[in-house]
């Protein structure tokens, strides 16, 4: 019988968020899975089981909300106080505590909230990206730590303060990259490429967000929810537009390369543990360009960059894009060996992995309790990318007919798939490792430490010198330094 993929989950201990024997019981759950966080925040959950973290969220937009669900999965935290700067998303995230005996303190201003809120252990970061590097420091000087969100910063100097801040308070920092603490990709890189090394050496990799065309955020809200336009401006927006749309705009974030970019890109540091040495990049305001009734950004809509690696086994090329008029294919990242290739991404959709012909047989890692890759049940190997297809070798180049496979058309793939999936909240491994590392004060476990952050930040930023030059980027060691 095939093993069935292994569910990595936790049972949700709602509370706000601290019923005490949701928690414990949930402390107990957590040495089940593969991989949860990391096995020392097993541990270390059990050993702290007792101490409750007081929380302050700031930016309490789509992602604040987001990871605030993320953290119903997790023991242990009390939201003691919610800030934004507009009411509107501060009360969509008070009505998640609505029943809840302890109410969190709202606040407008994050300067106010260190000042008056004595008791937060650590404070949550999503605000715009223009914001992180201020509201990073401000906290970590306050003594708190930090879970900031990804992309570090929209510009290379906001991000190096960022780690400077953190080397001047000694805090505790974890940026948002939460695939780092995700079980499937961590099973990949340690067991599948590391350790088995099945998909032999590694060439080339790819990774997009295809994303269809979308209005922009609307304006037309009711009165009592429209942000004041001094309020607006005494927080740094020019206006209600750029306010809402600021991925889009510079002064506040670093478009769509960066706000998806940042995830994928970062993954190909990430996985081979390098910094790329050089990127090619073209992109451009192409359709949001404020034409027939188009809204206009200031930021590319779409970037295709090229990347180029030196591994430990030789050049590996990595190819990104970012597209904000296609849907198509959606998002993935994909890594491509010799002896084999993989496509995964968050959504549990994408999650083939393909032995070539020629390579060594799989069949021996795919046995036992913890296999590294199973078998492809027929019905779902081909969901996605590579068709199983009849395939003869013609006899001859003119043998060819109409319909018929070319001579030199390479034999089709093996379909496998990676045993481990994520069951719960994809932020939650991640929030859960820095909580951890709180608790335990222990920042060596953090899984996406800032300076790791801050190459990303680098690798994906250069993109914009290469657009604007129109010339190839050759990355100095000392860019990746601060
Ligand atoms: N890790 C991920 O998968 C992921 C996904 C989406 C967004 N993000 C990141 O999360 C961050 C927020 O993105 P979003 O989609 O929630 O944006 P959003 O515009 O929906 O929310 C941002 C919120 O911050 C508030 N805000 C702005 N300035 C503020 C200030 N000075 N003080 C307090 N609050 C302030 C806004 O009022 C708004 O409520 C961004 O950095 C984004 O890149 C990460």
């Amino acid at each position: 019988m095939k093993p069935s993929p292994i569910q990595t989950s936790a049972p949700a201990a709602f509370s706000n968020f601290m019923d005490r024997r949701g928690f414990l019981r949930q402390g107990a759950a957590f040495g089940a899975g593969l991989y949860l966080a990391t096995s020392k925040s097993a541990v270390a959950q059990a050993e702290n089981a007792q101490r409750t973290l007081k929380v302050g969220i700031v930016g309490c937009g789509a992602q604040g909300q987001r990871l605030l669900d993320a953290c119903k999965d997790i023991p242990g935290l009390e939201f003691v106080a919610v800030c934004d700067i507009w009411n509107f998303n501060r009360n969509m995230v008070m009505g998640r505590f609505r029943g809840s005996a302890s109410q969190p303190a709202q606040y407008e201003d994050i300067e106010e909230m260190l000042a008056k809120q004595k008791d937060i252990e650590c404070v949550i970061i999503a605000t715009p990206d223009f914001m992180h590097a201020p509201h990073t420091r401000l906290a970590l000087k306050a003594g708190k730590s930090v879970y900031c969100e990804k992309m570090m910063a929209n510009t290379i100097e906001a991000a190096k303060d960022m780690v400077r801040a953190q080397r001047e308070t000694g805090g505790i920092l974890q940026i948002g990259h939460q695939r780092h603490s995700n079980p499937r990709y961590l099973h990949l890189r340690d067991n599948v490429l590391r350790k088995a090394k099945l998909l032999g050496r590694i060439t080339h990799c790819y990774g997009q967000w295809n994303r269809g065309v979308s209005a922009s955020q609307a304006l037309d809200m009711p009165k009592k929810y429209e942000i004041p336009a001094d309020k607006l401006s005494k927080y740094g927006f020019d206006n209600a537009f750029q306010y809402r749309n600021w991925r889009f705009f510079k002064k506040y974030g670093a478009g769509p390369i960066s706000d998806l970019g940042a995830h994928q890109i970062d993954l190909f540091n990430w996985y081979t543990g390098k910094t790329p040495v050089s990127v090619m990049a073209q992109g451009g305001v192409d359709y949001y360009d404020g034409k027939d009734g188009r809204q206009q950004y200031e930021l590319p809509d779409n970037v295709m960059a090229m990347y180029e690696y030196k591994t430990d086994e030789g050049t590996m090329r990595a190819y990104y894009q970012v597209l904000t008029t296609s849907g198509s294919q959606g998002y993935y990242e994909k890594l491509m060996g010799i002896d084999g290739s993989v496509a995964f991404s968050e959504s549990p959709t994408y999650n083939q992995i393909y032995r070539e012909p020629n390579a060594q047989s799989w069949e021996p890692f795919a046995q036992g309790e913890n296999p590294l890759v199973i078998r492809a049940a027929d019905q779902v190997y081909n969901k996605f990318w590579e068709k199983p297809k009849p395939w003869t070798r013609p006899k001859s180049w003119l043998d060819v007919k109409k319909g018929a496979a070319d001579a030199r058309e390479s034999k089709a793939l093996e379909n496998w798939i990676l045993p481990v999936i994520l069951s719960r909240p994809p932020h939650a491994p991640h929030l859960e490792n820095f909580f951890t590392a709180v608790r335990t004060k222990n920042p060596a476990i953090l899984n996406c430490h800032v300076e790791e952050a801050f190459r990303t930040c680098v690798t994906v930023l250069k993109c914009y010198e290469s657009m604007q030059t129109g010339n190839k980027v050759v990355f100095k060691p000392e860019d990746f330094t601060v």
